[in-house]
């Protein structure tokens, strides 16, 4: 399963990348408007530091004026996807763009015969935003179950990026039914790290190894 992070902080991307565990990071409008940052400058810094897909939205709601975008926003880097709303006129330009070869990630999935027909358009990534299902009453976890399985009967390439995750049981369930991406937040990606036992352990491995007098280097 792959790590992206969701987030457009370049300091946690710089030093969670340092891990080897990011494999592509995710953003949107209002993670560009939390950072403070430029759209256009702090997308390229981030597709400079994680050389997998880096996935950048679109901010029109209409077609042609996403693919009037979306000339700019390829034009960033190579590792570019192509982030478009699960509309009418994203997944046009997502068949657009998936025709052509290109990345295209399909966000704000709420449902399975949404990420159907998002599968049909060619994305290379679909979105279910987790967190924000469960937040309401239903359960995100549900909803990936069912998008795997549909997936699985076709043989669809698109790969479910399960997104709107909000704590590590997300994960560790995204990773048991077989999700083939999960984009955290920094905090999340730090949380699935410890443990209580580690940190105890370690503790009393390194008071006894003081105690011993001993030097490796
Ligand atoms: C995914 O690509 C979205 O950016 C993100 O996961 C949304 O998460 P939120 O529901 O915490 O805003």
């Amino acid at each position: 399963m792959k790590f992206f992070l969701d987030t457009a902080e370049i300091d946690d991307i710089r030093e969670l990348a340092a891990t080897g565990l990011v494999d592509g990071v995710t953003t949107n409008p209002s993670l560009i408007l939390k950072s403070g940052r430029d759209y256009f400058e702090v997308t390229k810094e981030i597709c400079d530091l994680i050389p997998g897909p880096v996935s950048a939205e679109v901010a029109a709601t209409d077609y042609e004026g996403m693919v009037a975008e979306a000339a700019k926003i390829y034009d960033i880097a190579e590792n570019i996807c192509l982030k478009v709303p699960l509309t009418i006129d994203g997944l046009r330009a997502c068949k657009h763009f998936s025709d052509q070869g290109r990345m295209v990630n399909v966000t704000l999935c709420f449902s399975a015969a949404q990420a159907l027909l998002a599968a049909k358009a060619g994305a290379s990534f679909i979105s279910p935003f987790v967190g924000r299902l469960d937040d309401i009453g239903f359960d995100g976890m549900q909803l990936i179950e069912d998008i795997r399985m549909i997936f699985d009967n076709y043989e669809f390439g698109t790969e479910i990026l399960v997104a709107s995750t909000r704590h590590p049981i997300h994960i560790i369930d995204s990773a048991r039914i077989g999700a083939d991406v999960v984009t955290l937040p920094p905090k999340v990606l730090r949380q699935l790290f410890n443990h209580p036992l580690t940190a105890s352990g370690l503790a009393a491995f390194v008071a006894d190894w003081e105690k011993t007098g001993q030097s490796i280097v």
